[in-house]
């Protein structure tokens, strides 16, 4: 009954055992993905937009993320509970990696920190690992570069896709212990997946990776738009919908609270 550890995400890849990752921001939430069995949690920056009503991931900060991070890690027992570094707050140089990453270990009490980005970030993930801090990694549709891309849109196709394994080769070199590839074509998912040691984390790259991962309120439909690669499995935002606008009604018409939820002198 301990946390997951990167080496069991390691010995998954040599047995051929694929698993699952959901994104968690909150004490609640975090706890029933725990008790789910989900081995892996990223406090994501999509919190940016799923938690602080942003449009994109760029103006989320370190003050904002640290907090949702440590309530994560307070609320599970088993998930490894992986913490993405904002925009800004590693890509100047590997010192500013450090320092920022330092923050959600000790503070945010997370076991790995995320990154986005190949070669440009390549001495952060070395130092952090010297460090003692596990590394994910992120290449493909990189949300934080969405005004260098010029969109969120496929990546990693045609000329693309060979950069695309030098820069996962590159991850796996300075030491990640795994990488997310995000919106690329599945079958350089697949190349990269044969070529590395280290689990990939699929989203939107087809069936072949080690690990698939969702940002929770999209597989749970809470999302009002999602992409073409999301599956939804429940469909709380009508369950919520529903649940608040009853509890409105019986308010007004004065069916709730009834005796069963008051109490006797
Ligand atoms: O922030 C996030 O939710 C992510 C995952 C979707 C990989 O980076
Ligand atoms: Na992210």
């Amino acid at each position: 009954n301990r946390r997951v550890t990167i080496r069991d995400l390691a010995a998954a890849k040599r047995r051929g055992e694929r698993w699952p990752m959901l994104t968690a921001y909150d004490a609640l939430t975090a706890r029933v993905f725990d008790e789910a069995g989900i081995p892996v949690l990223l406090v994501g920056d999509s919190a940016a937009n799923v938690v602080y009503g942003y449009d994109t991931t760029v103006p989320v900060t370190v003050d904002e993320l640290v907090p949702l991070t440590a309530a994560v890690a307070r609320s599970t027992k088993r998930s490894l509970v992986v913490a993405d570094l904002p925009f800004g707050s590693y890509q100047a140089s590997p010192e500013q990696a450090l320092a920022t990453a330092s923050r959600f270990m000790k503070e945010g009490g997370a076991q790995a920190v995320k990154l986005e980005g190949g070669h440009a970030v390549a001495r952060q993930v070395e130092l952090l690992v010297s460090a003692g801090i596990p590394v994910m990694a992120h290449l493909g549709l990189t949300p934080q570069s969405v005004n260098t891309l010029g969109g969120y849109r496929v990546q990693g196709r045609g000329e693309a896709a060979a950069d695309l394994l030098k820069d996962a080769k590159e991850l796996e070199r300075a030491g990640a212990f795994s990488v997310v590839l995000e919106c690329v074509p599945s079958d350089l998912a697949a190349q990269v997946t044969g070529q590395l040691d280290i689990p990939t984390i699929g989203i939107g790259a087809g069936g072949a990776t080690d690990a698939q991962v969702l940002v929770w309120q999209d597989m749970a439909g809470l999302s009002p738009r999602v992409a073409k690669f999301v599956k939804t499995y429940a469909d709380l935002h009508e369950t919520l919908r529903e649940a608040a606008s009853t509890y409105a009604d019986e308010v007004v018409s004065g069916a709730f609270p009834d005796a069963e939820h008051s109490y006797a002198s």
